[in-house]
C-alpha cells in the first residue's frame, strides 16, 4: 500500500470539485486507489506516508485525440481551412514516417513531451507506416503512459506516398495487434483517417476488424462544412456523416471516438446519443483551423459522452489544461452567440471532460474514487498562489496561468512515471 498526502481535488460527477484539504489517498499493490480520506483509518495508520505538502494532487489528462506524426507541424501552418491544409502541410509531413529513423526522432519528441503537460493516457494517430505506428506503441510502453495507438488507413483522395491499399491495412493492423499482445497500457485501435480518405471497401474492412477482433474505433466527423458537404457526394446513401460510419460498423459498435463534431446535429446527434459515441472536443484545432464551435452544451443536454483532444496539429499546444481553457471560452462564445440558450461550462465540467469523462474510455480512469487506477499529477503552484487563494481557485489559476514546471511528479496505474529519454 501507498499513502500519499496532499492537497486533493478531483470530480467524481461534472457538478463539482471534490475537494479534501490536507488529505490522504491509499493505493494499493495493483496501483487502484483503495479510498481517500481526510483522516487516516484505523487500518492504515501504520503505513508510510509520503507527504506533498501543500502541493495539489489532481488526476492526470486525458488526450483522446492527437496527431502524433503532426508534431514537427505544432504551432505554424494554420493559415488555411482543414481540406488544404492537409494536402498543403499534413500528408506530406505525415509521409515521411516510412522513415523509420526520422519516426523514432519525432515521436521520441513526441512521447515526452506528452509527459511533460502532464497527459498520462493518450489516444493517438499514427500513420500508414507499420514499422512507425508499433515504434509509436513501444515508445509509451517504454515510457510506462498509457495508450491507444491508430495505424492510419487511407486510400482515397490521399497521395500516393501517403496511401495504404485494403490489403495493407488489414496485413499491417494484425501486425500491430499481434505486437500489442499480453499487456493491456498500450492497445490498438482502428482507425480509417475519414470518410474522404476511405473508400467503402475500406470501411468495410475495418468494420470487419471492429467486430473480429472486438477493437475500439476512432475517426473524424464533421469538423467542416466543406468536408460534410464532400462526404454528401462521397456517400449519397447515408443519412448524415455519422450515418456513413455507421452502416460500416463504426459508430458506437465497439466503443467509438469521434474527433471535433462541429456541426453534428439532428440525425447525427440522435445517433451518437443512441450509439453511446464519443465526441472528442479539439476546441484549439476548431480556433485555428476556422472550423468552428461545436455544441458542447448540448451534447451534454443530450447524454452524448464527451472526452478533449489536443489534435495536434490542428491544435497548437499538447497541454490538455489549454485545452480546458479553450474548452470554456469556446462555451462562453457559444452561450452569447446562442443569446444565454446555452450555458457556457464550468471549471468542474469542463475538468470533468479531461479527466473522468476521458478516462472512461481507458477503463476506470480519471477519478481517485475506490477502484480507479491511479493516474496522477502532484503540481508546486507555490509560485502561483500568490495570495491564499482556496483550492479550487489554484486549480483554476494553474490551469490558466501554468505550465509544465509545476508539474513535480507523474503517476500512471499507480506507478511513478519518470521523464522518457529522447
Ligand atoms: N480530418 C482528417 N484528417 C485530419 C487531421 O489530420 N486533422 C484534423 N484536424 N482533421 C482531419
Ligand atoms: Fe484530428
Amino acid at each position: 500500500m501507498k499513502i500519499y498526502r496532499a492537497n486533493i481535488l478531483f470530480t467524481p460527477t461534472p457538478k463539482a470539485f471534490e475537494v479534501i484539504e490536507h488529505g490522504y489517498v491509499a493505493v494499493d499493490e495493483k496501483g487502484l486507489v483503495q479510498g481517500v480520506y481526510q483522516q487516516l483509518p484505523d487500518s492504515l495508520q501504520a503505513e508510510p506516508v509520503v507527504d506533498f505538502g501543500d502541493k495539489l494532487l489532481i488526476p492526470a489528462m486525458c488526450d483522446l485525440h492527437v496527431h502524433a506524426p503532426q508534431y514537427r507541424n505544432q504551432g505554424i501552418a494554420m493559415d488555411l481551412e482543414l481540406l488544404p491544409w492537409l494536402n498543403t502541410y499534413t500528408f506530406p509531413e505525415e509521409s515521411k514516417y516510412k522513415d523509420i529513423r526520422y519516426a523514432e526522432k519525432m515521436y521520441r519528441r513526441f512521447v515526452r513531451d506528452l509527459w511533460r503537460v502532464g497527459t498520462m493516457r493518450t489516444v493517438a494517430f499514427a500513420t500508414i507506416h507499420r514499422e512507425a505506428s508499433c515504434l509509436l506503441a513501444d515508445l509509451f510502453k517504454q515510457a510506462g503512459m498509457g495508450a491507444m495507438v491508430g495505424l492510419v488507413g487511407m486510400n482515397r483522395n490521399s497521395p500516393d506516398t501517403l496511401s495504404n491499399s485494403v490489403d495493407e491495412m488489414v496485413r499491417d493492423q494484425k501486425a500491430l495487434i499481434e505486437h500489442l499482445q499480453g499487456q493491456d497500457l498500450v492497445r490498438p485501435i482502428l482507425t480509417p483517417r475519414f470518410v474522404p480518405s476511405c473508400t467503402p471497401e475500406m470501411l468495410t474492412a475495418y468494420g470487419k476488424l471492429a467486430k473480429e477482433y472486438n477493437l475500439p474505433v476512432q475517426s473524424h466527423l464533421s469538423e467542416n462544412r466543406s468536408e460534410i458537404a464532400w462526404v454528401k457526394e462521397l456517400e449519397p446513401e447515408s443519412t448524415c456523416y455519422g450515418d456513413a460510419y455507421l452502416r460500416y460498423g463504426l459508430f458506437g459498435q465497439t466503443p467509438t471516438l469521434m474527433a471535433h463534431c462541429c456541426y453534428t446535429a439532428g440525425e447525427e446527434l440522435r445517433l451518437m446519443k443512441k450509439h453511446q459515441v464519443f465526441v472528442v472536443h479539439c476546441p484549439t484545432s476548431n480556433c485555428n483551423l476556422a472550423s468552428g464551435m461545436a455544441p458542447i452544451r448540448t451534447f451534454l443536454n443530450e447524454g452524448v459522452p464527451v472526452a478533449l483532444g489536443s489534435d495536434i496539429s490542428g491544435g497548437h499546444h499538447l497541454s490538455i489544461f489549454q485545452v480546458i481553457q479553450y474548452t470554456l471560452q469556446i462555451s462562453k462564445l457559444k452561450y452569447a452567440d446562442s443569446q444565454g440558450q446555452l450555458p457556457f461550462l464550468t471549471l468542474s465540467e469542463a475538468f470533468y471532460l479531461a479527466t473522468k469523462s476521458g478516462g472512461s474510455f481507458f477503463g476506470k480512469v480519471g477519478s481517485f474514487e475506490p477502484g480507479y487506477e491511479f493516474d496522477a499529477l502532484v503540481i508546486d503552484d507555490n509560485d502561483l498562489h500568490i495570495d491564499n487563494y482556496d483550492l479550487p481557485h489554484r486549480l483554476e489559476r494553474y490551469t490558466y496561468l501554468g505550465d509544465d514546471r509545476q508539474i513535480v511528479k507523474r503517476f500512471c496505474r499507480g506507478q511513478e512515471v519518470e521523464e522518457p529519454r529522447v
